[in-house]
């Protein structure tokens, strides 16, 4: 279902977002003990996450956030423009991926650097990629949903199957300095989340601080703010730029206007078979 695509190691290739060399320079990036690395399969609230620890590192003060764009506050491991940057001197440093852990650095196994794992119900993720799928170049946009559900349950996308993303990293779930958190947990009890972020990231917010990361990481603030919502992208095609707005709904169960009863059976079944090995009790979400 896509164009001018290559494999590697289960993960497309696609021109113009990174090469076989920028992912060799991920998997042997010398990570650091005072680095926080954000981990995530595609709209799982990456950008949400950037942006609530952002707002904590400046102990709520927006300034930071309104200023500065998300992908320059969160460096990606495996974007060749912010590998560029990952050469400089700066520390602490902020990190992003999407990359399963197969291809993440080792060294950061070996390292005290501090991993955020967010997780959100692989339905509600297969909606939010098939409405964002239009906007990244070089990407055959798929005939309807059915034909997208098809290349998501095979892991037929951009970072492989969220299957193997989810089982792998999860692998790292009783390890130190790893905390694991949901989109759904997020949308329950934003603030309580927030609390046990501060004490992960050793930061301490008195209410006020917390009130002000509450209210700006809210969806409508980020979704008014051009640095947070937005991200440009690159065809290298013709060089053109584009504006991926990144902040679509923000709800949980956007799925169910999506999946038909037939689809939605099929798809129970597969994460049945695929997820047994886990305590069900590990998602927040009610389908299993
Ligand atoms: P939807 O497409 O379901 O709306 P990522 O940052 O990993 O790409 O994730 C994008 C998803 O997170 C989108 O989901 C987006 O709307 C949602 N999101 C971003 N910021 C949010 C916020 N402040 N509150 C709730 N959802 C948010």
């Amino acid at each position: 279902m896509t164009d001018n695509i290559t494999w590697f190691s289960g993960i497309q290739i696609v021109p113009g977002l990174f090469t076989v060399e920028n992912l060799s320079f991920a998997q042997n990036f010398l990570m650091k003990d005072d680095d926080v690395i954000l981990v995530t399969y595609p709209r799982s609230g990456t950008h949400w996450m950037i942006e609530i620890v952002s707002l904590i590192l400046s102990k709520g003060d927006p300034t930071w956030v309104q200023t500065v764009n998300s992908h320059t506050r969160f460096l990606w491991i495996e974007d060749k423009d912010s590998q560029k940057l990952l050469k400089g001197p700066d520390r602490p440093r902020l990190l992003a991926t999407h990359l399963p852990i197969h291809l993440f650095p080792k060294s950061c196994f070996t390292s005290r650097a501090k991993i955020i794992y967010i997780i959100r119900n692989p339905r509600d993720v297969a909606t939010s990629i098939y409405h964002i799928r239009k906007y990244t170049p070089n990407v055959k946009i798929p005939k309807n949903f059915e034909e997208f559900l098809n290349a998501f349950i095979h892991g037929e996308l951009l970072y492989g199957s969220w299957f193997d993303h989810t089982l792998g990293w999860l692998t790292r779930r009783n390890t130190e300095n790893f905390l694991l958190m949901s989109y759904e947990e997020l949308q329950k009890d934003l603030r309580g989340n927030m609390q046990k972020l501060c004490q992960f990231l050793g930061n301490h917010l008195s209410p006020e601080q917390l009130d002000s990361v509450v209210q700006n990481s809210s969806f409508s603030v980020m979704k008014d703010n051009k640095m947070s919502n937005s991200i440009r992208l690159k065809n290298p095609e013709d060089e053109t730029d584009s504006n991926v707005p990144l902040l679509r709904k923000g709800r949980c169960g956007d799925w169910k206007n999506h999946f038909t009863v037939t689809q939605s059976e099929a798809f129970d079944k597969i994460y049945q078979e695929k997820m047994s090995s886990l305590d069900p009790g590990l998602f927040p979400w009610s389908e299993v």
